[in-house]
């Protein structure tokens, strides 16, 4: 794996100081970000197991996008835009289901074959000299990466497989592509950009103060690692020493000494995230997959699941449960900073963040904003209605030095 050493992080554009205010409440911003960040990197959509059978699909939106995952009469993963050829409507009413060998679209009835092709046009008559072939459902980049399924709306960069390549070899250990859900799909709704949601998912510097149980458990170890790609790693071993909390007391002690995991992973809480907004969590009892995006102007959506390889031991019954407690509450708890944090960004006394060096995963995510989209580094937001202009100009010119 190749870490971009701290030195480095801190002496780009600006660094500690984070970017300013106005960035995290801009709609034009908003939009660009969609568009620029979103549409054209690769979002999780579901695991291999959400969509296991025949017909089975599962849908997927931002912005003005919409993706349909479906698992085609071959056992093959297509990914089609969910958008009727005739009028634009979605082919299927449901964000999850089963369509039977076809789907049929709920406005006027046409009809589509798995593979995306149109199947059947109620009054078809009705349609002179209609070129059929010309009418098959859209498709959509799809790649399974170890039993995770993504979709991309467009662009070309690297694949799945390319960008997660310095993980693999860890994140194979875990089998996810045999895994199964564990627990109930959750979905947040934020009233905060999706850049002040991830700010605090960026960096381990909370967890003493922020994350008590969480700190008791994994605390003394904890450390981010950033890698090359907009990857980046954190990780905390789970403490050998008597942990002064009963919960992780009854964790640890549930926890299987005999694992399918290899020693070195026995005891780690590792979290892979991938730019933009996805995170893979690995615990030795379960995974937990979730991803931050956009919903709009001070909108963002955080969606996530659970999964655990088939194992019905009691004990493992018992730290499964108990992960989840925990984590929940440690999920509690960033919520509510988060939105401290944002309330606080809003007010005029707002000055600017300062970011230590054990915060380098914003500084990093910061970083990585300014480089793409480099309107974030102006300290003022652009008059309204010139934010895409202004931002394509620098990019033009390589910009990311005018930094406040
Ligand atoms: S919009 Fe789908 S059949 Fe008319
Ligand atoms: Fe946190």
């Amino acid at each position: 794996m190749k870490f971009v050493p701290t030195k480095e992080i801190c002496s780009q554009a600006g660094s500690r100081g984070g970017l300013p205010a106005w960035t995290y409440n801009n709609n034009e911003l908003t939009q660009l970000e969609i568009e620029q960040l979103f549409l054209c990197n690769w979002m999780f959509v579901a695991h291999v197991s959400d969509i296991p059978a025949c017909g089975d699909y599962q849908c997927f939106a931002l912005g003005n996008e919409r993706a349909l995952v479906v698992r085609d009469e071959q056992g093959r993963l297509r990914a089609f835009h969910n958008l009727c050829r005739h009028r634009a409507s979605r082919i299927v009413a449901d964000d999850k289901g089963h369509c039977g060998k076809a789907f049929v679209c709920p406005f006027h009835g046409w009809s589509y074959h798995l593979d995306g092709s149109l199947k059947n046009i109620p009054r078809a008559d009705s349609f002179p000299q209609l070129e059929r072939h010309q009418f098959s459902l859209k498709a959509i980049d799809c790649e399974v990466w170890q039993g995770m399924i993504f979709v991309r709306f467009g662009g070309d960069g690297p694949s799945v497989t390319e960008l997660f390549a310095a993980a693999a070899a860890e994140i194979g250990l875990y089998r996810i592509d045999e895994m199964q859900p564990f627990d109930e799909a959750y979905r947040y709704q934020f009233d905060l950009d999706w850049k002040a949601v991830l700010d605090i998912d960026n960096e381990g510097y909370h967890i003493p103060v922020g994350h008590p149980e969480l700190f008791d458990l994994v605390g003394a170890s904890y450390t981010d690692q950033q890698l090359e790609g907009g990857l980046n790693r954190a990780c905390g071993a789970i403490d050998q020493r008597r942990h002064r909390m009963q919960r992780n007391r009854d964790y640890v002690a549930a926890l299987l000494r005999k694992s399918y995991l290899p020693d070195s992973h026995k005891n780690l809480w590792i979290y892979w995230g991938m730019f933009p907004g996805f995170v893979l969590t690995l615990f030795p009892d379960q995974i937990e997959i979730y991803q931050i995006y956009p919903g709009g102007n001070q909108q963002s959506v955080m969606v996530g699941a659970t999964y655990a390889l088939a194992d019905d031991r009691p004990a493992m019954q018992r730290a499964r449960a108990l992960n989840r407690e925990i984590n929940m509450g440690v999920g509690e708890e960033d919520i509510r900073l988060v939105k401290w944090a944002a309330e606080g960004m809003r007010s005029q006394a707002f000055d600017g963040l300062l970011l230590s060096d054990l915060e380098l995963g914003v500084a990093s995510f910061h970083n990585r904003l300014r480089q793409l989209l480099p309107v974030v580094t102006l300290t003022q937001a652009p008059p309204g209605g010139s934010l895409r202009e202004v931002n394509a100009r620098m990019q033009q010119q390589g910009s990311v030095t005018a930094v406040g």
